[in-house]
């Protein structure tokens, strides 16, 4: 089984929604750039203060502010983790490599602009947990409350229309090359993620081979 894996993927490629999946059946901490940033955001720590205009406007935060907080979290994983959201630049990919962390597998979750626009705008997140709907494709049971654990769901900030087409051209300037780097390196696998989460799902357990 490959233990230390990457996601890569454009925003609502669905990263977030199979990593949830992927920790339950291959043991291994899901670590999400995003959700570390939102949350130094959500308790005002200095570098959520210093990322908070880079993501409301669907820019990448700057290298140095995320190389950072990802080498102290990886410090910590002897076991593998899955990296969602991280790199996202050439800059963090090389700073992966430069502080010894030897990668077993990439996978592209691949989807089209059109498609992800329509998954961004309709996703409802939970402030409590972390687990993620969507109004029409993955309704809660109730409506506007966690099945898992019952509070009131909210849309993200940067999940309008406007910031996500600024993300993707975030995503198709700084992050696509990545997808060269690693096929370079023998690592990459692709998937399609354009249809049902059940599909991508068992195309991500042939791809790491669990
Ligand atoms: P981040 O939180 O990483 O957002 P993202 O990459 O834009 O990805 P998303 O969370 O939007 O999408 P996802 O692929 O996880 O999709 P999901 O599974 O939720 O980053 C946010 C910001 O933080 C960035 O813009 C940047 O500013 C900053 N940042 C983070 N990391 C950084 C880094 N390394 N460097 C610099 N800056 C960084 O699915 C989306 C929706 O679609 C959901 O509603 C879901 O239910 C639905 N859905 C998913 N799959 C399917 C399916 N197969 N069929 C139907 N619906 C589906």
């Amino acid at each position: 089984m490959k233990k230390r894996v990457i996601l890569l993927g454009p925003p609502g490629a669905g990263k977030g929604t199979h990593a949830k999946s992927l920790t339950v059946a291959m043991h291994i901490p899901h670590i999400s750039t995003g959700d570390m940033l939102r949350d130094a955001r959500s308790r005002g720590t200095e570098l959520g203060k210093q990322a908070d205009s880079y993501m409301s406007s669907g820019a990448l935060v700057p290298d140095a502010l995320v190389n950072g907080i990802v080498a102290e979290r990886l410090a910590s994983e002897t076991n593998g983790y899955l990296l969602d959201g991280y790199p996202r630049t050439i800059a963090q990919a090389e700073y992966l490599s430069a502080c010894g962390e030897k990668i077993d597998a990439v996978v592209l979750i691949d989807v089209a602009d059109d498609v992800l626009i329509e998954r961004i705008v309709g996703r409802l997140s939970c402030p409590n947990c972390g687990a993620v709907y969507h109004r029409t494709n993955m309704p809660p049971k109730v409506s506007g409350k966690c099945d898992a654990c019952g509070k009131d769901l909210v849309q993200r900030a940067d999940d309008n229309e406007v910031t996500v087409r600024q993300r993707l051209e975030a995503y198709h300037k700084q992050t696509q090359p990545l997808v060269d780097y690693y096929d370079k390196l023998g690592l990459l696998s692709k998937i399609d993620g354009a249809g049902s989460v059940e599909d991508g799902f068992a195309q991500l357990k042939k791809v790491l081979e669990f």
